[in-house]
């Protein structure tokens, strides 16, 4: 793409409500922040080769070069609590306010006060201002600083960052609120993975982890679980498998929380449960990553060396730090479980033994999060209702067929993230499970529109409600596959 140079400043209008700003102007500025707000979260998820990030470039690049393109340079401003285009204060529409809040929090929590964006933008430039904010620690002064040298360094010289700029009696305002529930869900799952990440590059050093702070988040999706189990479950339409040993890991310790409180677990046991979920697959960190990732089938060699992953994850968490956080429940959770309800998985025992709680759980929700998710073998992953129709089948052999029962319970018959056709020809999502457990057919949807731009949320609407005659207003035809459908579940979770 041609970059077309600037010379001028952005046109500055004294900042003044929003009220006059033209509805375009408006409409294109509210845009933009949700495109941010989106690109800033998939940021944090994938890398910037990540295809699957693709997407959400493209359609923030076209939210900043259409405005560019209408205003000439484009400063995008904080003062106080509220967003400046241009001078101009940018109402947010209702659907925009979490994009506008979680804007508002990351720029001010790492001290940017505005972007400008002096001229066209093109991809590399977008990804790498995207990933160096994101980069940038919380609370640093120099930030806009350090975000403006990285940018040169990229020879990326339009656009151009300023510090935020504290205006007096705003410090204690500043302060954050209680954010919502699904604030604190999205926070601690994204903040997981991270840490899974980092526990992995420790171990792979061979430095000792550090598990504390994997604790304190099992403790905080506990707590979650015990509230509102449905905010995590729906983190768990994010599938990613260029990082699918922590996003994976994360997503079967939620499944795993879920089970447990169904099973009347103490918050300790909880607790516990959450971290043999995370580590579950720990001692696949000293497997080689082509080994991993190998697209065609794997030598006995190396499947023999995948084997093996049970018994090093042991011997890994026996070596952590903390050792004291560690107890034999979950040490033998860890080595459990692959081993299946016949003993017809790994590691092969010379005496038979009884399968341990823990790993007869994780034995089912890894199954189920594993074939749920496109992998470099098998790109097109079963919907979630064809996943637990494998698994129905294998009931007896592999898995403890009770604990299959609980779990095909919590995932409904309609588990969350699931794509489904109503009878009213719309197309939905499964968001929430209905308020009354008795409805399971019945779900919370989240209607998806497919207008010229792409999918769009729409509506929330509860299956459960009925018309004037008493007559369901919307009824489940049937599951999609959102495959077939270039629907991205996980987009409407975030
Ligand atoms: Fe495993
Ligand atoms: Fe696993």
């Amino acid at each position: 793409m041609d970059i077309i140079q600037f010379t001028t400043q952005p046109k500055r209008v004294n900042p003044k409500s929003g009220d006059g700003m033209d509805p375009v102007l408006s409409k294109w500025g509210n845009n933009l922040v949700t495109k941010f707000h989106v690109l800033m979260r998939i940021s944090q998820i994938y890398d910037s080769k990540n295809v699957a990030i693709q997407q959400f470039v493209q359609e923030c690049l076209e939210a900043i070069n259409t405005l560019v393109q209408r205003e000439g340079p484009l400063s995008l401003k904080v003062i106080r609590n509220d967003f400046f285009l241009n001078g101009q204060r940018l109402r947010y529409s209702v659907e925009g306010f979490t994009s506008f809040k979680y804007l508002l929090t990351q720029w001010k929590k790492k001290l940017i006060g505005e972007v400008i964006f002096n001229s066209l933008v093109d991809e590399g430039m977008l990804k790498h201002f995207i990933y160096t904010l994101m980069e940038l620690e919380e609370g640093r002064q120099e930030n806009a600083n350090l975000f403006n040298e990285a940018l040169a360094r990229n020879r990326i010289l339009t656009i151009v960052v300023n510090p935020l700029e504290i205006v007096e009696g705003e410090e204690e305002s500043f302060t954050f609120q209680k954010e919502d529930q699904r604030e604190v869900g999205k926070k601690v799952f994204f903040e997981t993975i991270g840490t899974i990440k980092e526990v992995i590059t420790q171990i792979k050093g061979r430095q000792r982890a550090d598990i504390r702070k994997l604790k304190r988040l099992a403790q905080k999706a506990v707590h979650l679980v015990i509230e509102d189990e449905s905010i995590l479950l729906g983190m768990t339409t994010i599938k990613n498998y260029d990082e699918y040993t922590f996003n994976h890991s994360v997503n079967v310790s939620i499944y795993s929380l879920a089970m447990g409180k169904r099973l009347g677990f103490s918050k300790k046991t909880l607790t516990e449960l959450g971290i043999t979920a995370l580590f579950h697959d720990i001692g696949k960190s000293k497997i080689p990553i082509d080994v991993l990732n190998k697209p065609a089938s794997l030598s006995d060699d190396e499947w023999g060396m995948m084997k093996k992953h049970p018994l090093m994850g042991v011997e890994i968490v026996l070596n952590l730090k903390q050792l004291g956080e560690i107890n034999p429940r979950m040490v033998i959770g860890i080595f459990d479980h692959h081993l299946k309800n016949d003993f017809s998985g790994y590691p092969k025992l010379f005496r038979k033994k009884e399968i341990s709680l823990f790993g007869r759980i994780i034995q089912i929700v890894d199954s189920y999060d594993a074939m749920t998710t496109p992998r470099i073998y098998k790109k097109v992953p079963y919907t979630p209702e064809q996943a637990l129709a494998i698994m129905l089948k294998e009931r007896t052999v592999h898995f403890d067929p009770i604990l299959l029962k609980i779990f095909i319970g919590l995932v409904g018959i309609y588990p969350i993230g699931s794509l489904v056709l109503l009878n009213t020809h719309e197309m939905g999502i499964v968001y929430k499970p209905s308020h009354d457990p008795r409805w399971l057919d019945r779900p919370i949807v989240l209607l998806v529109d497919r207008g010229k731009e792409g999918e769009a949320k729409k509506e929330v609407v509860d299956l459960t409600e009925t018309d004037g005659m008493g007559r369901y207003k919307r009824s489940i035809v049937k599951t999609l596959d959102p495959f077939k459908y270039h629907i991205d579940i996980a987009k409407y979770f975030l």
